[in-house]
C-alpha cells in the first residue's frame, strides 16, 4: 500500500466580477444583507460569449496544476472531474478534459457530489493510488452556476451565494505512508436530498418533455432550491463531526491543525467551525468574500490560493472539509 500526495495545484476564475451592488440592480437585495449573512462581497460570473465553460475552465486550472507538478500530461493515468454544472447533461466533462489536454485514452470519471464533490474526488483518486492501480491522477472541481440561477428577487436567497470558477490538483504516489493524504472520510444522508436541490431536468420528477410542454414561466423546478436555515444548521454539525472523525482516526487533536480549508459555503459557517475548534485566524483559509460559493471548485481554488500565499508548508497538517447537497459531507487529512 502507498499514500498519495498533492504535487501540483492550479485555479482559474472568469474575469467578470459581479459585486453585491451589481446584484442589487437585478433584484431586491443589498450589500449589507449579503455581507452580514454570507460574508460575500463579490463573485465571478462567466460572461456569455467568453468561451468559459465548466470544462474549459477545468482545463485551464488543470494545465497550471500539471505544470506545477512538474510532470508531463502523458504521465496522467486517470482523471476525476467533480461538478454539478456540466457543460452537457451527458457525457460529463471528464472526457472533455481528456480530449482538450490531448492526454492518451486514460479513464475519466465524473463525480456528482455537489459542494463535497472535490473531497469525494480526492478520496477516489487517493484510493486508486493507494492500491497501486494508478500513479498520477488529475482531480478537477469546476462550476458555472451563473447560467442556471434565478437572477430575480424570487431567486435571491440562492443566487447571491453562488459563483463560477475552477481548481485542480495532481496527486501522485507517496511511498512514505506517514506523508501525504493520511485519510479520507465520506458521508451522506439522502433523506434531506430535497433541501438543496435542482429538480429539472431530471428523469424522475421533471422531464424535459414536461418543461417544454408546460412552457410555464412560473416553473421554478429548473432553478436550484435551498432551505437555507436547515442547510446551515446541518452544515455546522456535520463539518465539526467529520473534521473530528479525521483527527481521531489519525490520533491528532485539534491543536495539530496547521491549516483548515473549509468548503466556502458561507463565511458564518466557517467562523462557527473556527470558533468551535479554537483555531487562530491564520489557521483557517477563507476566500468566499471574493468568489462566493463555487461548490466543487471552492476547495481547490482556496487550497491553491493558500499554497500560493505561502500559508501551507511541508510537514503541515492540512484539513479539507465540505458539506453540501445530498446531503453529503466529508474530510481529508493531509500531512503536507
Ligand atoms: C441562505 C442564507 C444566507 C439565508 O440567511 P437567513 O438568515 O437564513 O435568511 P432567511 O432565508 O431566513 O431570510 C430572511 C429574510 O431575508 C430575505 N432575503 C432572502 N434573500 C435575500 C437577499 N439576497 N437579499 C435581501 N433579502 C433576502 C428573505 O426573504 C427573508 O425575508 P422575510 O423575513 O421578510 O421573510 C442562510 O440560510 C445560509 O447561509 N444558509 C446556508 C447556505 C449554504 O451554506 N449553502 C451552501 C451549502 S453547501
Amino acid at each position: 500500500m502507498y499514500n498519495s500526495k498533492i504535487i501540483g495545484l492550479g485555479h482559474y476564475v472568469p474575469d467578470n466580477v459581479v459585486t453585491n451592488q451589481d446584484l442589487s440592480a437585478m433584484m431586491d437585495t443589498n450589500d449589507a444583507w449579503i455581507t452580514e449573512r454570507t460574508g460575500i462581497k463579490e463573485r465571478r460570473w462567466v460572461k456569455p460569449g467568453s468561451g468559459d465553460t465548466t470544462a474549459t475552465m477545468g482545463v485551464k486550472a488543470a494545465k497550471i496544476a500539471i505544470e506545477r507538478a512538474g510532470i508531463d500530461k502523458d504521465d496522467i493515468d486517470f482523471i476525476v472531474f467533480a461538478t454539478l454544472s456540466p457543460d452537457m447533461y451527458f457525457p460529463g466533462p471528464g472526457v472533455q478534459v481528456q480530449h482538450a489536454l490531448g492526454i492518451k485514452t486514460v479513464g475519466a470519471l465524473d463525480v456528482r457530489n455537489q459542494c463535497s464533490g472535490f473531497v469525494y474526488a480526492i478520496a477516489v483518486a487517493d484510493n486508486f493510488i493507494k492500491t497501486g492501480m494508478y500513479k498520477n491522477v488529475l482531480v478537477i472541481g469546476s462550476e458555472v452556476h451563473s447560467h442556471g440561477l434565478d437572477k430575480t428577487t424570487r431567486g435571491r436567497g440562492v443566487s447571491v451565494i453562488f459563483g463560477d470558477g475552477a481548481g485542480a490538483a495532481v496527486l501522485t504516489r507517496e511511498e512514505d505512508t506517514s506523508k501525504g493524504i493520511l485519510s479520507t472520510h465520506l458521508h451522506s444522508q439522502g433523506e434531506h436530498a430535497e433541501e438543496l436541490v435542482l429538480v429539472a431536468p431530471g428523469m424522475g420528477k421533471r422531464w424535459v418533455t414536461d418543461i417544454l410542454a408546460d412552457n410555464n414561466p412560473d416553473d421554478e423546478s429548473y432553478f436550484p432550491h435551498m432551505n437555507g436555515q436547515f442547510v446551515f444548521k446541518n452544515a455546522v454539525v456535520r463539518f465539526s463531526e467529520v473534521i473530528m472523525e479525521g483527527l481521531t482516526k489519525n490520533n491528532l487533536d485539534k491543536e495539530a491543525i496547521d491549516m483548515l480549508i473549509p468548503h466556502q459555503a458561507n463565511l458564518r459557517i466557517a467562523q462557527f467551525i473556527q470558533k468551535k475548534f479554537g483555531l487562530d485566524d491564520d489557521k483557517v483559509f477563507n476566500n468566499i468574500q471574493k468568489y462566493g460559493n463555487t461548490t466543487a471548485a471552492s476547495i481547490p481554488i482556496a487550497l491553491t490560493e493558500a499554497w500560493q500565499e505561502g500559508k501551507i508548508k511541508e510537514g503541515d497538517t492540512v484539513v479539507l472539509a465540505a458539506f453540501g447537497s445530498g446531503f453529503t459531507w466529508g474530510s481529508v487529512i493531509i500531512k503536507w
